[in-house]
């Protein structure tokens, strides 16, 4: 059996209820790109919200993060993994996770106590040390020197607001070396394998820390980890998760892993992950903005390496790849074999448009770069406007040259570009190859705008909690307790149509986050977002943390209907509009 089956198994024995993996695609919160986490999906539940399954919650969850996506290369990065989980909303506590997590480890996996080690919340000023954590790993015989404590990687949350604990790290000795009888975290052959989080505040966004209704338990076990792990393997792409893609990867391009480890781990990795974002049901496709430029990202970089390894582009290799994909994951989530016709044809569509300027724009970097040291704006922007090239690719393709980018200036020029073609277009945002089309902009303003309204006519309390928008309609959800009355909808109809009809211009601003959030700028999970943020003002009726693209006053949006409201889930509630 393998570890998800082994992991559902155990806990559905000890209780627990199976929930089903949460799309990539968080499908209640536009402000984060992906789900990076099993507990993401829990958070109303967490807070307190009663959850439909009960208290005691065991799953498998697909997670993307792509913070690290330059990091893919080496042994064990990877930008999609699946993280097992199992939740307790205010059931069992440290006791029962704890012994629940030793016994897993011990009698499941037969994992031995000496490959084993922990670590405990030290305490700070306002949380103390985790004493009761400590002695119930001593009650199961975990040696006092193989528990190690401290404050900073012992407090789990999200980002930077919302559920949060203490936690307890396991740790597995990943090496032939000797085990040394004292645990030093910091030793690399120390890999953590699951982490115990015992949730029972919420961080404010002033920084302080409240207890949250009930103390719940959120654990996390990497699976592609621990597999590696178990098969006794130091490289995770030579686990039996990976083996048969490498493998295929070796067939295709009639090359060795060992003399190509690093384009082949990119281009297992990056296949992977574009089949999982383009099999959820949020229907994300290749674009310039937000997730669809992450799985562009993806599929040119996975491109770029097939061609390093002499890989016929005009092949059928990027849909192979993909098919084993499909047929390994088929099992564990349906929505991948449901979706396979699109996942393919939107691979293949992607490839065909990239290959074709990827030669000349090769071309041109290599006989430009031929005589410099660093990659001005207007040749980094030249590669990206002309030749399709995402910056980060053009950055790659430096690094292997040890030339430098002017990444600075290439976001300049990208932003002077955008601005220039929508004053040129009337609101019509045509960054590069950008595909968003003028409706959806105009969609996207009136988001903003509909979030303010519902601020006004129904609630200070109302936020965002999700957003979709296509050239048909918009649908937003929010937080709210109640069904709209027929008359909150009527007035917030009628305000958002008088700021449109007010004409209120659109701007933007580049600011540090906290300069952002003491602002008041609409956000959600202020933590996705880099240090620096971009927050669009509709006059002074709304500001938002947002990527854009907007229009540029709001009488371009022209007539706003609210042509349903319904429950989305506890607590949140949905506005599907269309614009006129
Ligand atoms: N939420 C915890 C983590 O991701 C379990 O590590």
């Amino acid at each position: 059996m393998n570890l998800k089956d082994l992991y559902i198994n155990y806990f559905i024995s000890k209780g627990h209820k199976q929930i089903p993996s949460a799309p990539v695609v968080p499908e209640n919160d536009a402000s984060v790109l992906f789900n990076t986490a099993g507990m993401q999906p829990l958070i109303p539940y967490l807070m307190g919200t009663p959850h439909p399954y009960g208290t005691k919650l065991t799953d498998y969850q697909k997670c993307i993060r792509t913070n690290d996506l330059d990091e893919v290369g080496d042994t064990y990065h990877h930008t999609f993994f699946e993280m097992l989980g199992n939740w307790s909303l205010g059931d069992y506590f440290k006791k029962e996770a704890i012994t629940y997590s030793f016994e897993f480890l011990t009698k499941v996996l037969n994992i031995p106590v000496e490959r084993l080690a922990v670590t405990v919340f030290a305490g700070n000023d306002t949380i103390p040390f985790d004493e009761e954590s400590k002695s119930i790993w001593l009650s199961l015989g975990i040696p006092e020197e193989r528990i190690a404590a401290t404050s900073e990687d012992n407090f789990w949350i999200a980002g930077e607001t919302g559920p949060c604990g203490p936690d307890s790290e396991m740790f597995y000795w990943r090496s032939e070396d000797e085990i040394p009888v004292s645990f030093d975290p910091e030793d690399k052959r120390w890999v953590e394998i699951w982490n115990d989080v015992f949730m029972q505040y919420e961080k404010k966004a002033d920084g302080s820390v409240i207890e949250l209704p009930k103390k719940n338990v959120d654990t996390g076990m990497g699976v592609e980890r621990t597999t590696a792990i178990l098969e006794g393997v130091n490289d995770n792409y030579a686990s039996s998760i990976w083996k048969d893609v490498i493998e295929k990867i070796e067939e295709i391009s009639g090359k060795k892993y060992e003399e190509n480890e690093i384009s082949m781990r990119i281009i297992a990795d990056h296949i992977r992950t574009s089949v999982f974002i383009l099999a959820d049901d949020a229907g994300v496709i290749p674009s310039n903005t937000d997730r669809g430029y992450i799985l562009r990202r993806l599929i040119r970089r996975m491109i770029r390496h097939a061609r390093k390894l002499n890989i016929d582009l005009n092949s059928n290799f990027e849909t192979e790849l993909a098919k084993l994909i499909i047929n390994k994951y088929s099992k564990y989530y349906e929505e991948i074999s449901k979706n396979e016709n699109h996942i393919l044809e939107e691979l293949t569509k992607e490839k065909v448009k990239f290959s074709k300027t990827l030669e000349k724009g090769l071309r041109v970097f290599e006989k430009e770069t031929a005589n410099i040291s660093k990659i001005d704006k207007d040749l980094a922007f030249k590669l990206y406007d002309t030749y399709g090239f995402p910056i980060e690719l053009t950055t790659e393709l430096a690094t292997e040259k040890g030339l430098e980018v002017d990444t600075e200036g290439f976001k300049e020029k990208f932003k002077e570009h955008q601005e220039k073609s929508r004053t040129a277009s009337k609101g019509m945002f045509k960054g590069g190859l950008a595909g968003d089309s003028e409706t959806e902009t105009k969609y996207h303003t009136a988001t903003h705008l509909l979030n303010a309204a519902l601020k006004i006519t129904v609630s200070n309390d109302v936020h965002q909690k999700g957003s979709n928008i296509n050239n048909e309609r918009m649908r937003f959800d929010f937080s709210c307790d109640h069904k709209l009355t027929e008359e909150e909808i009527k007035n917030t109809e009628e305000l958002v149509n008088k700021w449109i009809k007010e004409d209120l211009p659109v701007s933007v601003k580049e600011m540090p986050k906290e300069e952002a959030v003491n602002i008041g700028a609409e956000h959600m999970f202020i933590d996705r977002y880099p240090d620096m943020v971009t927050v669009y003002f509709i006059g002074d009726v709304s500001k938002e943390i947002c990527m854009g693209p907007h229009v540029k006053s709001t009488s371009e949006i022209g007539e706003f209907k609210i042509i349903k409201e319904e429950a989305s889930s506890a607590g949140v509630r949905r506005i599907k509009a269309i614009i006129k």
